[in-house]
């Protein structure tokens, strides 16, 4: 399979690659983009030994000059330390303002090299090379970049579009189960929000792998569009955080690492769910049908040890809270969301007690 979907944002427009064998192609989908000169890979422990020399040999065949940095995996790598350490070796590999990065790997990878190019030397170009299914779906789509500090989450980064995305699909084969099963947690959150037919695949054959080319495709679609529409989330991309409130919450109290992302997006997403029953005429039966293909893709559906207290907190410091309890993304029905929905704050908690236990 090899489908090309656009994101169209004017002068900062760029084509997502999908298809089987990609990898080697990646050096003619950079030279097509007009990219030139050196370039920093940057990766990690897991995805360099399969996929490092790969990568560095196509772009070397294709006249550029590559350096590769490989960092260790997992989330406490986005972190300020690594973000410096990037530095270093941008500057180390000669990195000037032609120059360009190249994102090897999940989300981990992907947010934090896109903020590194977003501020070496005021923002230079990068490219996106996602190879988690959740990255695929999701994290290299829009120009969200940034990193983690104590505090919380994601709050420090900076909108910077890639030039390309490029997905090989077959890097999936090599991901593990737990990891493809949170990479399905961001397909059924764009098939809420947007796409009741996609969800009806999903609860017809939710891990039918010969078909996951075409769910990618269809999410960078859906994604490509909410992005087209609103770029910098003055409003409507608000929605593609629907579950991701709680989730935040539950990744900062938890700790870092103890949850991977999607699955504490699962969790959110059943938390979000059950307030939307409560406030915006979701039907039981559809917030069952919610929770059913979770289950189905072995990702959990609430968490037991997480007090009220601390999720209470850890939501006032997520960066879309404006001094005081955040607004959520709700749903209706499947297939359609609503952003900006303020909940109750007894809601919350009793809501937050039901799936905590
Ligand atoms: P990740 O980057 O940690 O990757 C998951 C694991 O899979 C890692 O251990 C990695 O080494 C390994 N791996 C990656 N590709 C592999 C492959 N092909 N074969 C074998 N192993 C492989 O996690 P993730 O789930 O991809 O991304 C999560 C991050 O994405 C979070 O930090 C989240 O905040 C962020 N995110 C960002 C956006 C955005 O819009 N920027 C959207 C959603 C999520
Ligand atoms: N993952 C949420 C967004 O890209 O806006």
């Amino acid at each position: 399979m090899k489908r090309d979907v656009n994101v169209d944002l004017g002068d900062r427009s760029y084509p997502i690659h999908i298809g089987s064998g990609n990898l080697d192609s990646l050096g003619t989908a950079c030279q097509d983009a007009g990219l030139k000169g050196r370039c920093l890979i940057v990766t990690d422990e897991n995805v360099a030994p399969l996929y490092g020399d790969r990568v560095f040999q196509s772009l070397e065949k294709a006249g550029f000059n590559p350096a590769l940095e490989t960092l260790p995996a997992g989330e406490t790598t986005k972190s300020q330390a690594q973000l410096l350490n990037l530095y270093s070796k941008a500057a180390a590999h000669g990195l000037d303002r032609k120059c360009f990065m190249v994102a090897l790997g999940g989300g981990v990878i992907g947010d934090l090299t896109g903020f590194a190019a977003a501020s070496w030397l005021r923002g230079i170009r990068f490219v996106q090379v996602p190879t988690t299914l959740l990255a695929m779906v999701d994290s290299s789509v829009g120009g969200k970049t940034g990193i983690n500090i104590p505090e919380g989450k994601n709050l420090v980064g900076a909108f910077h579009q890639p030039e390309l995305v490029l997905m090989d699909l077959d890097t999936l084969k090599t991901l593990p189960e737990r990891e493809l099963s949170a990479g399905m947690a961001e397909v059924v959150k764009t098939a809420i929000i947007w796409d009741s037919g996609l969800f009806q695949t999903l609860e017809k054959s939710p891990a039918n792998l010969g078909n996951l080319g075409g769910i990618i495709a269809r999410c960078c679609e859906i994604k490509a569009e909410v992005v087209r529409q609103d770029e910098r989330e003055g409003g409507l991309r608000g929605i593609l955080n629907f579950g991701h409130t709680a989730a935040h919450a539950i990744e900062n109290v938890a700790g870092y690492g103890e949850f991977l992302h999607g699955e504490a997006v699962a969790i959110g997403m059943v938390y979000a769910a059950h307030l939307s029953v409560a406030i915006k005429g979701l039907s039981d039966e559809e917030s069952a049908r919610i929770e059913k293909v979770l289950a189905r893709l072995s990702l959990p559906l609430g968490v037991a040890g997480l007090e009220w207290k601390d999720i209470r907190a850890a939501m006032m410091v997520d960066k879309k809270t404006v001094g005081g309890l955040p607004k959520f993304v709700l749903v209706d029905r499947i297939g359609h969301a609503e952003f900006g929905c303020e909940v109750p704050e007894e809601l919350l908690e009793e809501v937050w007690n039901g799936i905590s236990q």
